[in-house]
């Protein structure tokens, strides 16, 4: 265990909060910045938590020098497709520039390792489906640009600096933690697995399987499910890696092989033992037909094994996530 702290951006967050506890549960001194803007103070299970923004350039420089940090993880970040098409500049704001200052303020003080939670949306319409880190970022909204600028500087900053980081473009995230304490939060969700939860508790009374005649196994449109259990651990893998001098690097996080949406759509209805009332809908704009992660590089050269490649782990996790909100709003 380090004696220095981790400042966790977005750790009120859906993802960042995971990371937050298996951090914790390993001993490690950790620091919380969250202007709880999407994130909640409850999820943040371990460390300090500290209201404030990324792009408060005193704040950050406060914090930093106060807790001893010597690493970043980064997730603060606005992350709704649509609505970074409607408003750009909202995502380059929060997503590009603050993290620009962000970045200023680890230059400054010395930080040593760096975390990325970025995204597949960096590739946009891939060709194979499936997505190498080589293969060209191409993406096709302004959620992944802001991302994939992140990218760029902090490539920049590393050669430029001691700074070293790894950045993990994650694929569908899904699942809570295993005692149900934290998950996905976001009202308004638009992703497969937790409307389909929705769904089956009747916070919905419908839902729709966007595309029925995309050049796929069952016609519906294929994704890489990650538990996001295993994701978090990619951090806590990346974060060793690093500890242990090892250079910059990007990383998929996925599992390397994808469901339909039909196929989820019935593990869903298998999983919670009655049938969904699903509507067929076209195309939703902006969305490939297959997106899948090459992830051996990760498990090669970080050693990250994942533990819940199982659909039906992943339902049940969110399901029961689901009825713990469902109870808790009652
Ligand atoms: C999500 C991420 C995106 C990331 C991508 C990686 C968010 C908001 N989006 O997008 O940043 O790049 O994973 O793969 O976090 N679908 C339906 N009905 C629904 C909802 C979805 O049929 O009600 C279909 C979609 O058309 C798609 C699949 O389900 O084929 C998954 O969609 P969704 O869960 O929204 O995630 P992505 O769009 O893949």
């Amino acid at each position: 265990m380090s004696s220095k702290s981790i400042l966790v951006t977005g750790g009120a967050g859906y993802i960042g909060s995971h990371v937050v506890r298996q951090l914790g549960e390993q001993g490690e001194n950790v620091v919380v910045l969250d202007n709880l803007y999407s994130g909640q103070k409850e999820a943040v299970l371990y460390g300090k938590l500290i209201i404030g923004d990324t792009s408060d350039k005193e704040l950050v420089d406060q914090i930093i020098k106060q807790y001893n940090i010597d690493t970043v993880m980064h997730f603060a970040a606005h992350t709704v497709v649509p609505e970074s098409v409607e408003n750009p500049l909202k995502y380059y704001a929060n997503n590009t520039s603050a993290t620009r200052n962000l970045l200023e303020c680890c230059q400054n003080n010395g930080i040593k390792h760096f975390i990325f939670s970025s995204t597949a949306a960096v590739y946009g319409m891939l060709e194979e489906g499936v997505a190498t880190e080589d293969t060209p970022t191409r993406p096709i909204n302004p959620y992944g640009t802001s991302k994939l600028m992140t990218e760029w500087m902090l490539k920049d900053l590393s050669l430029a600096t001691d700074l070293t980081h790894i950045t993990l473009r994650y694929f569908n995230v899904s699942g809570c933690d295993p005692q149900t304490r934290i998950g996905q939060n976001t009202p308004n969700a638009t992703l497969l697995i937790k409307v389909a939860c929705e769904a089956a508790l009747g916070k919905r009374d419908s839902l729709s399987i966007f595309g029925t005649d995309y050049d796929t196994p069952d016609g519906t449109g294929v994704r890489d499910y990650i538990h996001v259990e295993d994701l978090a651990d990619a951090h806590i893998t990346a974060l060793k890696y690093l500890r242990n001098g090892g250079e910059s690097k990007t990383f998929n996080c996925g599992y390397g092989h994808g469901y339909s949406v039909k196929e989820v759509l019935d593990t869903v209805q298998k999983v919670h033992g009655a049938p969904l009332n699903i509507e067929e809908k076209p195309r939703r704009a902006g969305d490939p037909p297959i997106l899948i992660a090459d992830c051996s590089a990760i498990q090669k050269e970080l050693g990250w094994k994942p533990k819940l490649d199982d659909l039906e782990k992943i339902v049940e996790s969110s399901l029961k996530w689901e009825h713990k909100l469902a109870n808790k709003n009652q």
